[in-house]
């Protein structure tokens, strides 16, 4: 492959040549028929999961879906076939796969870079915001490692510095005024940088975001545009859960795995970031893009300011993974995102009453759906987590032991589970009592 080809490759087509039996423009298999509105049962069998465990760890990562599963299939029996052809075949494929991630969250598909997790979207986000020395980027304490740690590394090369407060004491009486009241209260004239996340995989929180994002707003009316307080969200366990237009709430950029709660490919992610701000961030991986690629052989800096294409990794990856993630989009589309929400929301009130009303367990995420969603973190009474997770295996329920500082058990209900799932796991806690 010459040099040029092999830089142009997913973004330009540079043959409109077609192989016999190469995929065509994208093509999103249906999942229930056109007009059919799926019922939870079909849901449930669209997943190959053991069916004898209680899977409620499916936030971890996810298990695909038949028409994910089916995509994967096509794309990599494509490639397999001719793969220098079947991907340039599919030089549209980024644009066509930001469309579908731009029209889940209400954006625009020029505001989408795709990554491979939300690891890779937050570190990309991080260490390519125009950071200087002395200035500061706030944080929590309830933050995944990944976020932590793109923070640290990025201010470190910046010389900036890093401040982490807690929004909440205890998570079960978490509360949106007072959230929202302590994080106006740390900000400092050198604040650049917000980092929170949407739920906490720690706590089962979930942050109010819209109320977070107006208080920084009437913060940054006052500053210059370049000081801004800029407003960075880890979304992961809300992206797939929530009924909420993501390119609406008012944050800067926004980072998600996109193989977890909306199911797609593994290896696969998104970040939105708002119109405009693109062009604050240097670009860290060199991305395959057909203007890059130019101003490259012309020996000359690109034109103009950095635009989410720009930032989307180049490198050639599992293809047939990432043109797979349009149909856990229309997944999800067909399903309906408020019936999503609601599904999921049910089946954790469920969980919550039920382990709220074992004397043996302290619940710790709140109650309220506003400030909850998927995820629900609890403690067993003179138990270890681990030894609570291990004996739940016993019984053949799958939860897990959150992998932060003080650590709680969790079970999260999703779209895989049925009520009589989320009984079942209740019976298996209950049988934790001691004596
Ligand atoms: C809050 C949070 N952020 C980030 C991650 C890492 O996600 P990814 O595997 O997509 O990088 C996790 C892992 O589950 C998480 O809980």
């Amino acid at each position: 492959m010459d040099r040029r080809a092999f830089l142009v490759t997913g973004t330009a087509a540079l043959t409109a040549c077609s192989v016999p039996g190469a995929a065509g423009t994208a093509q999103v298999p249906g999942t229930a028929p056109t007009g059919v509105v799926p019922d939870w049962e079909w849901v449930r069998a669209q997943f190959d999961l053991a069916p004898d465990y209680i899977h409620m760890s499916s936030f971890f990562l996810a298990s695909h879906p038949h028409g994910v599963r089916e995509e994967i299939e096509r794309h990599r029996r494509t490639i397999d076939r001719n793969p220098f052809l079947a991907v340039h075949n599919q030089s549209d494929m980024p644009a066509t796969i930001a469309a579908a991630a731009a029209e889940y969250l209400e954006g625009r598909p020029e505001e989408v870079a795709l990554t491979g997790s939300t690891t890779m979207g937050l570190a990309l986000i991080y260490h390519g915001l125009p950071l200087r020395a002395g200035q500061e980027v706030l944080t929590t304490t309830h933050d995944h490692y990944s976020h932590h740690e793109s923070i640290r590394l990025a201010a470190g090369r910046a010389g900036a510095t890093v401040r982490k407060i807690a929004l909440y004491d205890e998570p079960a009486a978490a509360a949106q005024d007072e959230i929202v009241d302590r994080l106006r209260r740390a900000l400092r004239p050198r604040t650049r940088v917000v980092g929170l996340t949407w739920v906490h995989s720690g706590t089962g929180v979930k942050l109010p975001l819209r109320a977070v994002a107006a208080a920084l707003a009437e913060r940054n009316a006052s500053r210059p545009d370049g000081d801004r307080v800029l407003l960075v969200v880890d979304g992961v366990h809300g992206f797939g859960v929530e009924d909420e237009a993501v390119a609406a709430i008012g944050l800067d950029f926004f980072a998600a795995g996109t193989h977890k709660w909306i199911l797609g490919p593994r290896g696969t992610g998104v970040i939105w970031g708002r119109d405009g701000r693109w062009a604050d961030i240097q670009p860290t991986i060199p991305a395959f893009q057909h203007e890059l690629s130019v101003a490259w052989i012309q020996n000359r800096p690109p034109a103009g300011p950095t635009r989410a294409t720009w930032v989307t990794p180049g490198g050639f990856k599992a293809f047939e993974h990432l043109w797979a993630l349009p149909a856990a989009f229309a997944f999800h589309h067909q399903l309906g995102r408020a019936r999503v929400a609601e599904r999921i929301h049910q089946l954790n009130t469920q969980c919550k009453d039920g382990l709220a009303a074992m004397k043996h367990v302290r619940l710790h995420t709140p109650r309220n759906p506003q400030l909850s969603s998927g995820l629900v973190c609890f403690e067993v009474d003179s138990m270890t987590p681990e030894a609570a997770v291990a004996r739940l295996l016993q019984r053949r329920v799958v939860a897990s032991a959150a992998p932060y500082a003080t650590s709680f058990i969790r079970l999260a209900p999703s779209l895989v589970n049925s009520p009589a799932d989320v009984d079942t796991a209740l019976a298996a806690v209950r049988s934790l009592a001691p004596g």
